[in-house]
C-alpha cells in the first residue's frame, strides 16, 4: 500500500497535473445551447464549451436522453472528420451526463462576418468612385477574385466532408470559420486570389457546430446540404448570392467523384423549392 506522501508509482497522465482553467466567457447563446470560452487543462490553451443546459418545458428524462444523444453524435462525427482529415475542432472531452463538450478553439472569425464586412467595404469603395454600390456582385471586379476563391475554399471543405461521409445537416457561414494561416496550415499554393486583398477573406475554411450533422453517403442528403447553405447565403448576403451558386457548382464538382451526381440532385432540390414557394 502507498500513502499519500509518497511519490507516485507511475508518472500520471497530463491531465491530473494540470491546473484547473480560467473563468468562462460566455460567447454565444442560441436556442439549443451556450458556447463558452475557456480553456484547457493549461490557461494558454483556449477551448471552446459547447453547453447544452436542461430544458425546463421539456419532460426530463427525455430531455436527458435528447441531450445525451446530441453531445455524443456532435462529438462522433467531429472524431469521424477529424480522423478523415476534414478540418473541424478537435474535440478535447465530454461529457453527456452533465451536457457540455469541449472543443479545440478555432482562431479568426465566422465567414460570415468577414463576408459581411468586405461586402460593405466593397460597396464603400464601389460609391466613393461614383458607382452604385448595391448593384450584384459577378466575381469580375478586380478585387472579387478573394470572393472567388473563398467561395471555391468553402466548396471544397463541403466535398472533403461529403466525401467522407459526413452530412452537416445545419450549413450557413456562421458555421463556418476562416482560421488564419499559419503553423503546418500553410495558405494551399493557388490559393492566393490576387484580389485586392485586405486579409478579409483569407484562412483556412474550418467546419464547425455538428450538432444536427450525421452519417450518410446519401446524394440526396448532400444535395440539401448544399441547398441550405445556398439559401442561407441569398438571405445573408443577397448581393453575392448568383455568384455563389456558381462558383459551389464548379468548385464541388472537382471535389470528389461523386460530386456530379449530387449536383444534379441538387437541380431537383432547388425545383422543389422554388414550387414549394411559389404556393406559398
Ligand atoms: N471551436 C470553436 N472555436 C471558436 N469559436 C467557436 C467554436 N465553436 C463555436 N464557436 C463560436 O460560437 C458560435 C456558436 O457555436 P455553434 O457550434 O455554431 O453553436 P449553435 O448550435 O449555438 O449555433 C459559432 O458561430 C462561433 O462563432
Ligand atoms: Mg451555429
Amino acid at each position: 500500500m502507498t500513502d499519500d506522501t509518497e511519490p507516485q508509482q507511475f508518472p500520471l497522465p497530463a491531465i491530473l497535473t494540470y491546473p484547473s482553467s480560467k473563468t468562462p466567457e460566455l460567447i454565444t447563446q442560441g436556442a439549443e445551447g451556450r458556447l463558452y470560452k475557456t480553456t484547457y487543462l493549461l490557461p494558454s490553451v483556449p477551448c471552446a464549451l459547447k453547453y447544452r443546459p436542461p430544458k425546463p418545458w421539456r419532460h426530463p428524462v427525455l430531455d436527458a436522453r435528447l441531450t445525451r444523444h446530441r453531445i455524443l453524435s456532435e462529438a462522433r462525427v467531429l472524431v469521424k472528420c477529424r480522423r478523415e482529415g476534414v478540418a473541424v475542432p478537435a474535440v478535447y472531452a465530454v461529457d453527456e451526463a452533465a451536457g457540455w463538450l469541449a472543443l479545440e478553439w478555432v482562431a479568426g472569425a465566422p465567414v460570415r462576418v468577414g463576408v459581411n464586412e468586405w461586402l460593405r467595404r466593397r460597396r464603400d469603395s464601389e460609391r466613393a468612385a461614383g458607382r452604385g454600390g448595391d448593384a450584384v456582385v459577378t466575381g469580375d471586379a478586380p478585387g472579387d477574385a478573394d470572393l472567388v476563391a473563398l467561395m471555391r475554399r468553402i466548396a471544397g471543405a463541403l466535398g472533403r466532408m461529403h466525401k467522407v461521409g459526413i452530412v452537416h445537416g445545419d450549413l450557413t457561414t456562421s458555421n463556418m470559420m476562416l482560421r488564419p494561416w499559419g503553423e503546418g496550415r500553410e495558405r494551399p499554393a493557388n490559393g492566393h486570389a490576387g484580389g485586392q486583398g485586405d486579409g478579409l477573406l483569407e484562412g483556412e475554411i474550418v467546419l464547425i457546430d455538428f450538432g444536427l450533422a450525421g452519417q450518410s453517403t446519401s446524394d440526396e442528403d448532400r444535395a440539401v446540404d448544399l441547398y441550405v447553405l445556398e439559401r442561407a447565403f441569398a438571405s445573408t448576403h443577397p448581393r453575392a448570392e448568383a455568384l455563389f451558386s456558381t462558383v459551389l457548382e464548379s468548385a464541388y464538382r472537382e471535389a470528389f467523384k461523386q460530386a456530379p451526381i449530387v449536383l444534379k440532385k441538387l437541380e431537383e432540390v432547388r425545383m422543389r423549392g422554388r414550387k414549394r414557394s411559389m404556393l406559398g
